[in-house]
């Protein structure tokens, strides 16, 4: 039996004593009293009875081991022109001095606090702060509008958000401010208090009944110590799309999480403390919470925190300069942004100028990971390019090349193997296990392992409908795929309603109740469309109205602004036509699927259950109006 087989196997035999190895890297508090509570299954809890505090094994512990000097987080902004260092030293003090800042203001264990803030290091000290203090950060994506903002701060119910005056897009200053005005005149849930960070490139205007500058809040505050918390504990909410228009708050604990984010380090990442991490994701993203701030720092290594572009900011050289300038080992991205580096440098010329010495692995993960950007990063940058799989509610991997126990021979295409921890299954409609390279549902075997989601906030009824309930005993991912003949995994397709923009998570549901609240627009169909360089992208179709008197562009053209205004620009949205009537099976319901296939060129069946097949050649034919369905559009 293999090193990774021998490991996998002894992690399903017994969970108990797997995570009660890996959880002696974490300094407890209290040691727990079982390993894993499945009473309440479904429902499970890892390491009832511990004591920890996040923040305290994320930099005190390393503090207190003489490595205050070392580089805890180095911030890299190429859309400013600036850049920091922090130690782990300073990074514990600015984060024990914030957290003072938040209890002053009357934050409290258990209490919530909404981040609202762009890539810099206040966002960081501000996720660590609440964790030193018990506070239960949500943080919130820039990219997400008002109404999407007031949705996640109705559902979390914080006490004080924490934000800045504007996050910085190449070419534009987006202004948060007026979109957090904005949120909390829409929400119920208001605040206590906003503490809001002034960057030089836009001040904000201040309520002073309800906003505080950052410095003048954090002015003068006591140092907070870190509290014991309960490993069961929540350390945070990250809301996610789920396939109706309301996000899903899902919840990480603080014990299973710490355990399994540093174990994973070591074991799928190959890291050793010390050396530098870059996840270059955004700290709004699961991404961003496991791999920029959580997990690197749990482990001890140096993480670079990058406000920019892959592009743009200024060049296709970004990626390469970072690396070679703070010397680092592993990079984690999407695979989005290397197509975007790849589009402006095919030949691969400019990793070559930078000194990539010291960089070894390339980790993919958000998206599937084509083969072509594989073999191209393969090429360009001579380095191992691992293909990993999993998502927010996992928030750390299930399917990769564990690199730190035996690496595997890569299949370009393919996550590899599921990682210790997880039993993955693929099953058919009705439940069965499917063979070997036959396409199903994939899910994993229950209990998840600890770092999963225990559930959705405030909602147990919820977390077991929208996950448990369809396949009993097991955990649906939503994602459709195969498993091979040597134990691969093979992740194709989602199998809701759910698309993957530039690596990140939409729900067609949503755009189509905002597309459904123009006054003229009777019904609508949102489905994702392939797309070279996001991978996907949302394509409206819209049904006027009978006797609609507006232009039918200017509709298309409100309904754009209408889903930028209330969803965000990161739903990129730009691709909508007018047509007569939608592909419908006989009992109603809207074949999204179809339109997919015809707009991605795909020679498909006519779905046996469509009321009309004509209908299909006016969608194809209104697809090609938008370039899509074909090369040959228009012929
Ligand atoms: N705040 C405000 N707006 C934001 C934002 C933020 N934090 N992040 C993105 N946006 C805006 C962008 O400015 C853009 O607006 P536009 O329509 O006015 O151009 C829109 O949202 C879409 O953004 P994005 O999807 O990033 O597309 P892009 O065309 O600007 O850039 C890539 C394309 C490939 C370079 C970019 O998507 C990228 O870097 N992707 C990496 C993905 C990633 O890290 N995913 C995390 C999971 S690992
Ligand atoms: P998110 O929760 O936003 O991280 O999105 C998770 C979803 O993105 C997964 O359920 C998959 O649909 C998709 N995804 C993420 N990583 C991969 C990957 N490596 N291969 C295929 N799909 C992926």
């Amino acid at each position: 039996m293999s090193k990774l087989d021998e490991l996998h196997a002894r992690s399903l035999a017994d969970p108990e004593s797997f995570w009660a190895e890996a959880a002696e890297e974490i300094h407890w508090l209290r040691r727990w009293d079982r390993v894993l509570d499945d009473s309440r299954a479904p429902l499970v809890r890892w390491f009832p009875g511990g004591e920890l505090n996040t923040a305290w094994n994320a930099l005190d512990r390393h503090v207190e081991a003489g490595l205050g000097e070392r580089l805890a987080l180095i911030y890299d902004s190429p859309v400013t022109g600036s850049a920091a260092r922090f130690s782990y030293g300073e990074l514990r003090d600015r984060v024990a001095q914030l957290a003072g800042a938040l209890r002053r203001l009357g934050v409290e264990k258990g209490d919530r606090v909404l981040v609202y803030m762009p890539m810099v290091p206040e966002s960081v000290m501000a996720m660590l702060a609440c964790a030193r203090i018990g506070a239960v950060h949500s943080v919130v994506f820039g990219g997400f509008a008002a109404e999407e903002l007031a949705k996640r701060i109705d559902d979390a119910r914080p006490r004080v958000v924490l934000a800045a005056s504007c996050g910085i897009e190449p070419g534009r200053i987006v202004e948060y401010k007026p979109l957090l005005d904005g949120a909390l005149a829409l929400c119920r849930a208001k605040p206590e208090r906003c503490v809001v960070l002034q960057r030089p490139e836009s001040r904000a205007e201040l309520d002073p009944a309800r906003d505080l500058d950052w410095n003048d809040a954090v002015s003068g505050a006591t140092p907070a110590d870190c509290v014991p918390v309960a490993a069961t504990d929540p350390l945070y909410i990250l809301y996610t799309s789920g396939t109706t228009g309301v996000p899903k708050g899902v919840v990480r604990d603080n014990g299973g999480h710490a355990v399994a984010l540093c174990w994973s380090m070591r074991n799928v990442y190959g890291v050793e403390p010390g050396e530098v991490y870059w996840a270059a994701s955004d700290i709004g993203w699961v991404v961003g919470h496991s791999y920029i701030v959580y997990a690197p720092l749990l482990h001890g290594c140096t993480s670079i925190l990058y406000e920019g572009k892959p592009v743009g900011t200024p060049d296709a050289a970004a990626f390469w300069r970072v690396c070679a300038e703070h010397s680092v080992e592993t990079l984690f991205t999407a695979p989005t942004a290397l197509r975007a580096i790849k589009r402006e440098d095919p030949e691969a010329a400019l990793p070559a100028r930078h000194d990539l010495s010291r960089f070894r692995t390339l980790f993919l993960a958000g998206e599937r990971a084509d083969p072509d950007t594989v073999a191209w990063c393969e090429g360009a940058l001579g380095v191992p390019v691992i293909d990993h799989w999993w998502q927010t509610e996992t928030g750390w991997p299930v399917a990769a090349n564990c690199m730190g126990i035996e690496p595997q021979p890569v299949k370009r295409g393919s996550p590899t193997r599921v990682v210790p921890g997880y039993d993955v299954r693929v099953l058919d409609d009705e439940g069965a296990e499917v063979g070997p390279g036959e396409t199903g549902n994939i899910v994993l075997r229950l209990p998840l392992p600890p770092g999963c989601l225990p559930t959705l906030w405030n909602d147990d009824a919820g977390f077991r409908a929208a996950y448990l309930e369809r396949f009993p005993g097991f955990y649906q991912t939503g994602d459709a795929g195969h498993a091979d003949e040597d134990g691969y995994l093979w992740i194709m397709s989602r199998t809701d309603d759910i698309i993957n923009v530039a690596g990140h998570r939409l729900s067609t549901g949503r755009l189509e109740e905002v597309l459904a609240g123009h006054p003229d627009v009777a019904e609508c169909a949102v489905f994702g469309a392939a797309d070279e360089l996001k991978g996907q992208v949302p394509v409206g179709l819209l049904v006027l109205k009978a006797g609609c008197a507006t232009d039918p562009g200017e509709v298309v053209r409100q309904g754009i602004g209408l889903v930028r205004e209330q969803v965000g620009p990161v739903a990129s949205f730009k691709q909508a036509c007018v047509v007569e009537r939608l592909p419908k099976t006989r009992s109603g319901k809207v074949l999204r699927g179809a339109m997919r296939r015809i707009a991605d060129g795909e020679d498909g069946p006519v779905p046996p259950t469509i009321d009309d097949p004509a209908i299909l050649d006016e969608i194809r034919s209104a697809l090609r109006g938008l370039g899509l369905a074909g090369q040959d559009a228009g012929s």
